[in-house]
């Protein structure tokens, strides 16, 4: 039985810096990823301050689609993907961000990419910027905590919208625009934003010019793709990690309320078209100077998006009491009241795998905004096997996405949800972005390269691959 629409969109999900490597070639700039090192579990990526010799730098090859395009997306439609989730790498168009006229040689890649994708029937869905800001507006106008970022940012997207608006419908503007709320961990103000904390200023402040002027880009982005096709749709794109009160304790229940504001913040502003009272209010009380123009509450309120697209992993857990210590170290979900969930097991790199969190996400997502969802990355990150053969018995990643998938069909089908499509995170194995390894690996399909860049970047079909490509051909019916 079919329990999904015709048309729903099955693809898989990628980011520009996480997999296309040719990080210098056609005239491409330096981007904010370009100067980060390769950490591991629980050991940050360093961020440099220019490109060092001695360091190695697992995004400036990744995994050459840049020369293995048409192979690797022969390999998607095999699988029979229906779209294909990317970004377009800001600083290929505009190498340092701010020139007048765009990178032809960036611009005619993807219109390669976007033939080939659309020669074998499979949809581009583009994110204008997923942590990709080039390096130069980092560096030198301190990322968009500074207003001007808006105009370069918005260019970008005009110059993009109108090359491509007859091959990508399905626009995002920023990845995990929510990430930088965990202002702890340097690497997310940083990917998002360009935006470095220096001593003595507050860092929440921070955060909030920096996110009104990203908000304020987005809501141009999209008032201006409308302009230049109307059939465009563009969404917002949101890290989702719901949270759950350890308890029925009152205590526990409000606490857990209160952390899912800053979940709830960007996707709020991005689809209601203005601020909520809770953050107003937080403003206030904390004495938080976010300065805004007269003009942004309407062009907030004119630019908001048509669906919201967001990525599911985990879920966590709070528990009222005395808070934890905040470490730097602390990478996921990493609250000050978080606990373990004793309901719910783990993956390698302590990601909480809770199936029924994603039906969950989609009706509180789905009855606070009504407007159409997509699940743009969901996926799980684990270290492979290669048998001696060449075969990988993906296991593990087949069950996870078996029982997510079985939820998104249940919210789709007994709760009503609108939902366009599901995406799967790094479809074919790539850089991971909070720890830059190789080794934890989401994709169906195998790359030879590992965590220090050596290998042959041979192709390989996993289990996941004959198995997912089964599940398009029945439209979600077997699983
Ligand atoms: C999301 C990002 O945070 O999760 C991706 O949008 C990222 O860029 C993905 O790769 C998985 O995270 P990680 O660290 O396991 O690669």
């Amino acid at each position: 039985m079919t329990k999904l629409p015709d048309d729903f969109l099955w693809g898989g999900a990628l980011a520009a810096h996480q997999f296309e490597g040719g990080w210098n070639q056609d005239g491409k700039g330096p981007s904010v990823v370009d100067v980060m090192t390769a950490g591991a579990n629980g050991i940050p990526r360093k961020i440099t301050e220019t490109i060092e010799e001695e360091q190695f730098y697992p995004n400036h090859e990744a995994i050459d689609f840049y020369h293995h395009y048409k192979e690797d997306i022969a390999l998607f439609a095999e699988m029979g993907l229906k779209c294909l989730r990317t970004s377009i790498g800001w600083s290929r168009i505009f190498p340092k961000g701010d020139e007048t006229e765009p990178n032809e040689a960036g611009l005619k890649f993807y219109d390669d990419v976007f033939d080939e994708l659309l020669k074998h029937n499979i949809e581009p869905v583009i994110t204008l910027s997923h942590f990709e800001m080039p390096l130069h507006l980092a560096r030198e106008y301190g990322g968009f905590r500074n207003r001007k970022v808006i105009d370069f940012f918005v260019k970008f997207a005009e110059v993009v919208f109108e090359r491509y608006k007859q091959k990508v419908k399905y626009w995002m503007t920023f990845n995990e625009i929510n990430n930088q709320m965990e202002t702890n961990n340097p690497l997310f103000l940083w990917t998002n934003s360009g935006v470095t904390v220096e001593k003595g200023e507050n860092a929440k402040e921070v955060m909030y010019q920096t996110a009104h002027h990203e908000l304020v880009a987005s809501a141009l982005a999209v008032s201006k793709g409308k302009e230049i096709n109307p059939d465009f749709q563009i969404g917002a794109m949101v890290s989702h990690v719901p949270i759950y009160p350890y308890s029925s304790n009152p205590e526990d229940i409000m606490l857990a309320e209160i952390y899912m504001r800053d979940r709830y913040f960007f996707p709020d502003v991005q689809v209601r078209g203005y601020y909520p009272s809770y953050a107003l209010n937080e403003f206030k009380r904390e004495g938080y100077n976010v300065v805004m123009k007269e003009e942004d509450a309407e062009i907030l309120r004119n630019g908001t998006v048509d669906y919201l697209g967001f990525s599911y992993y985990m879920s966590t857990t709070v528990k009222s009491g005395d808070p934890k210590q905040e470490t730097a170290e602390t990478v996921n979900g990493g609250l000050p009241h978080g606990v373990e969930n004793p309901y719910i097991k783990a993956s390698d790199w302590g990601w909480a795998i809770d199936p029924i969190g994603l039906r969950y996400t989609l009706n509180r997502f789905y009855d606070r905004y009504q407007i159409p969802m997509f699940i743009v990355e969901n996926g799980f990150g684990a270290v492979d096997t290669v048998e001696e053969d060449g075969s990988i018995h993906d296991e593990e990643r087949i069950n996870y996405l078996r029982s997510h998938i079985d939820m998104l069909e249940k919210a789709v089908y007994e709760d009503g949800v609108d939902l366009i499509g599901y995406t799967p995170w790094g479809i074919i194995d790539i850089v991971s972005f909070t720890t830059g390894e190789m080794k934890k690996r989401y994709g169906m399909i195998h790359v030879d390269r590992d965590n220090q860049g050596n290998g042959t970047m041979k192709r390989s079909k996993k289990d996941s691959f004959y198995w997912y490509k089964q599940v398009i051909a029945t439209n979600g019916a077997d699983l």
